[in-house]
């Protein structure tokens, strides 16, 4: 076997976590069993460094641990040198659809049998060493362990460009309403088995971000993050393409809706809004500036921001709703606003008639909130209205 980069790895990341021969002489207790899921995409250059090391660990701590390689017909090789080692412990299942990572990990959630499982990457950027570490959170009572490049002690290669670093800190940034873990976008971590079985139902990651989306569905709330030294890959490439980003908007879109349910549509209901307003304001001054008399100005801005905004709320805040008619929809959509129009109307002149020593923009205010408010109920319980059988999982899926 290989022994490539195992030694200075190791010894990188000896500040951050207890290595292997560290208080060897104490007697440790018995870990439980472990299965590690690696999802794999061309890393036959660097599973026999990975399994050499796991095999170390097995040994040396005496682990019951299998391996699950979830891999998706690399063609590489994988396959003849994992039948090559022949080792009852590997085990490699070579998927054909369904791909990309997260799914893979899905897959090798499915088929794991340990009673914690631990998921990493194939690249070495995940150290081996910090399993028993992942793993005596959990059984120390903590419901999810996660590999952290982001607390005291946890770091990242110093070659790690500009874009890499940015493009995690706005990943993260992103993640905040779901947990307070200072790294959810890592992709190594523990969890105990049951906890995956009790939400395996619900589980429905796109992308990448898989220990983000069992943080949600599992409900862990008790989370330890470990540091670790976040080397780069040994060979080949990342496999994270633009596209993966993309996909992870969409994830965290569905994760907002599995999480806060009709408040995720009042979220985006007011996004839309919000961004309509630009609109209108956009229009009206452009129709002015080209010459357009006041009236027509400010009557095209209403209407092409209404058009605007119903295919926003059409194509997110309601999506679930978008096997319905389209014409229904429109027209229900210009009474709801109508409505709402009306009612703001009538609040702001009560509020200022009744009340005189109110400043109008108050009384307008409240105008504004009781408009918007029965406008957003009328669209999401009469103009939208999904069928009884859209669950909040039918809605996550058709999420965008
Ligand atoms: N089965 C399968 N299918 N595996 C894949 C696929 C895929 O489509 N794409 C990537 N993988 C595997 C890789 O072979 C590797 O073992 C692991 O998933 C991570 O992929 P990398 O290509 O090495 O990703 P990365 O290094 O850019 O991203 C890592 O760091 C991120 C944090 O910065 C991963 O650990 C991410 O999970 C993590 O969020
Ligand atoms: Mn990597």
């Amino acid at each position: 076997m290989p022994q490539g980069p195992t030694e200075s790895q190791t010894r990188k990341e000896g500040t951050a976590i207890h290595q292997r021969g560290d208080k060897s002489s104490l007697p440790r207790p018995a870990l439980p069993a472990i299965s590690v899921i690696v999802p794999t995409y061309r890393e036959a250059e660097n599973l026999p460094f990975l399994i050499d090391r796991l095999s170390d660990l097995r040994r040396n701590r005496n682990m019951d641990l299998e391996l699950l390689i979830m891999d998706d017909d690399s063609g590489d090789g994988t396959r003849e040198l994992i039948a090559g080692l022949g080792e009852a412990w590997i085990k490699l299942f070579t998927r054909t659809t369904d791909r990309g990572l997260s799914r893979a990990v899905c897959d090798g959630l499915k088929h794991a049998r340990g009673d914690v499982i631990v998921v990493m990457d194939a690249d070495l950027s995940h150290p081996p060493e910090c399993i028993p570490a992942l793993v005596e959170a959990l059984t120390s009572g903590h419901d999810f362990a996660i590999g952290s490049r982001y607390v005291e002690g946890g770091s990242t290669s110093d070659d790690w460009g500009f874009f890499r670093w940015m493009n995690s800190k706005v990943a993260t940034l992103l993640a905040m309403p779901f947990t307070s873990v200072r790294d959810p976008m890592s992709g190594f971590f523990a969890l105990r088995r049951s906890a995956y079985e009790q939400a395996a139902e619900r589980l429905n990651p796109i992308g990448y971000k898989i220990g983000l989306e069992l943080i949600v569905k599992c409900e862990c709330e008790r989370i330890k993050e470990i540091p670790f030294h976040f080397c780069d890959r040994n060979a080949g490439e990342s496999k994270l393409t633009f596209a993966e980003q993309a996909r992870y908007l969409r994830h965290i879109r569905r994760l907002f809706i599995h999480k806060y349910g009709a408040w995720s549509n009042l979220v985006h209901f007011l996004a839309v809004g919000g961004l309509g307003s630009i609109v209108n304001l956009g229009i009206l001054t452009l129709l002015i500036a080209l010459g357009f008399g006041i009236k027509v100005s400010i009557g095209a801005a209403i209407a092409i921001s209404m058009v605007f905004n119903f295919a926003l709320n059409r194509r997110f805040t309601f999506s679930g709703a978008r096997k319905g008619s389209l014409v229904k929809q429109f027209f229900g959509y210009v009474g709801a606003c109508s409505l709402g129009g009306l009612l703001n109307y009538f609040v702001t002149s009560e509020v200022t008639s009744k009340f005189p020593a109110v400043y109008p923009q108050v009384a307008a205010l409240a105008g504004i909130i009781a408009g918007v408010s029965v406008n957003f109920l009328v669209n999401q319980f009469a103009v939208f209205k999904s069928d009884a059988s859209d669950t909040t999982s039918n809605a996550e899926e058709a999420a965008v």
